[in-house]
């Protein structure tokens, strides 16, 4: 599939920088071209998901006009996200079309992958101008690999993320922690990310969603796993930024750096600068919150222009100040019902 390079709606979307009513600016579009997977981490769905039907999901031409328009509004920085990206059969036409349009207010084209068809796609994704990439990988343990996926599939990650090195993009695995699970290994992950010259970023688990088990008996507090680290590493935090939700610090025996995402333990609303937008084209301008505009309507609309900047500036105006998750009463209800797959987190 080709999608067409000469931009559908445009700077008619509006002009104006998107600013929330916090006075936030918001300049961090990530957005979810599938909420289907190939794995089934136990922290994010149940085996049995229950995916979005395809006929509602937005044409990668729509993802692309609708990318433009956010550029139009200020946005710099674009991350394709899922479910997993890149199940999404010729997602790398969206790559190379967001990337025809890098230098051009956008600043950076990236995804968030899990890596399982990594290999055969990071060549055109680097070619296409992405520069980095964030892949999931809970264990190096191909046994604890298939009890938190439920898919034989680590062998396949572990190629795509040395493809993505040969093919010259930077790598930043992701990491959630997870009590009696990955707990034990996060040091070797580290040292082994680290070794490989990848940085490495912690993840505490969010209620998002129903799963099989209680997330409440696998949170890990990140406060927790920060002074175990500190007992064999020497961390001094740093400032470098990505302009994601993640704190880092660099380790002095590895070189390498550390990043922590600690929405429970540490919360990072007040620096928000980001909206996620699903595949079918809902905009959530929080994570934990229900509020939500309908883009693929104002998309379809006879005035797609007019009504994609009204519901740019809707979401603006109902982006809560942050969320309010907590992880501390068994059989609490999620914070959300909606899975992190479907946003794409
Ligand atoms: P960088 O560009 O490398 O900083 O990436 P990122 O951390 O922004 O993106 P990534 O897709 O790697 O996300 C890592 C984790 O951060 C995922 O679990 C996301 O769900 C989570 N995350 C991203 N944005 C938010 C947010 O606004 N709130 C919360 N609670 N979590 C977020
Ligand atoms: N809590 C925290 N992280 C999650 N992810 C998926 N579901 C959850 C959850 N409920 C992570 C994945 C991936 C990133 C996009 O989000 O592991 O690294
Ligand atoms: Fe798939 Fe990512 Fe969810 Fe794992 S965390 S099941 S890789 S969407």
């Amino acid at each position: 599939m080709r999608i067409d390079p000469a931009p559908g709606v445009r700077a008619a979307s509006g002009t104006a920088p998107l600013r929330d009513g916090f006075g936030r600016r918001v300049t961090y579009l990530r957005l979810s071209v599938t909420d289907r997977c190939d794995l089934r981490c136990t922290y994010c769905m149940p085996e049995r998901m229950q995916f979005l039907p395809k006929r509602e999901v937005l044409s990668l031409e729509e993802l692309y006009r609708l990318s433009l328009g956010f550029i139009a509004r200020g946005m710099t920085k674009i991350r394709l996200t899922g479910g997993e990206p890149l199940v999404r059969r010729d997602v790398v036409d969206l790559v190379r079309a967001l990337g025809r349009t890098l230098g051009d207010g956008l600043e950076e084209l990236t995804l968030t992958t899990n890596a399982t068809q990594l290999a055969g796609h990071a060549g055109a994704i680097a070619d296409a101008g992405v520069r980095r990439i964030n892949v999931s990988l809970d264990t190096l343990d191909r046994d604890r690999f298939v009890r938190l996926t439920g898919r034989d599939r680590l062998d396949d990650v572990l190629a795509g993320i040395e493809a993505a090195k040969r093919a010259g993009l930077s790598v930043k695995i992701n990491t959630v922690a997870l009590k009696g699970i990955n707990e034990s290994e996060i040091s070797e992950l580290i040292r082994w990310a680290h070794g490989q010259g990848h940085a490495l970023t912690l993840i505490e688990v969010m209620p998002l969603g129903e799963v099989e088990h209680d997330r409440i008996d696998h949170f890990l507090p990140l406060t927790a796993m920060r002074e175990r680290l500190e007992g064999e590493f020497t961390l001094r935090d740093s400032d470098h930024a990505t302009g994601g939700p993640a704190r880092y610090a660099d380790i002095a025996e590895t070189g390498g750096r550390l990043g922590f995402i600690s929405p429970l333990t540490n919360n990072f609303c007040a620096g928000c600068n980001r909206i996620r937008v699903t595949a079918t084209g809902q905009l959530y301008p929080c994570l934990g919150g229900g509020e939500r505009v309908d883009l693929r309507a104002a998309l379809r609309s006879d005035d797609p222009d007019g009504n994609l900047a009204r519901a740019l500036d809707e979401a603006m105006r109902i982006k809560p100040e942050g969320h309010d998750f907590r992880i501390d009463r068994r059989g609490a209800a999620p914070a959300q019902q909606r899975h992190m797959s479907v946003t794409g987190g």
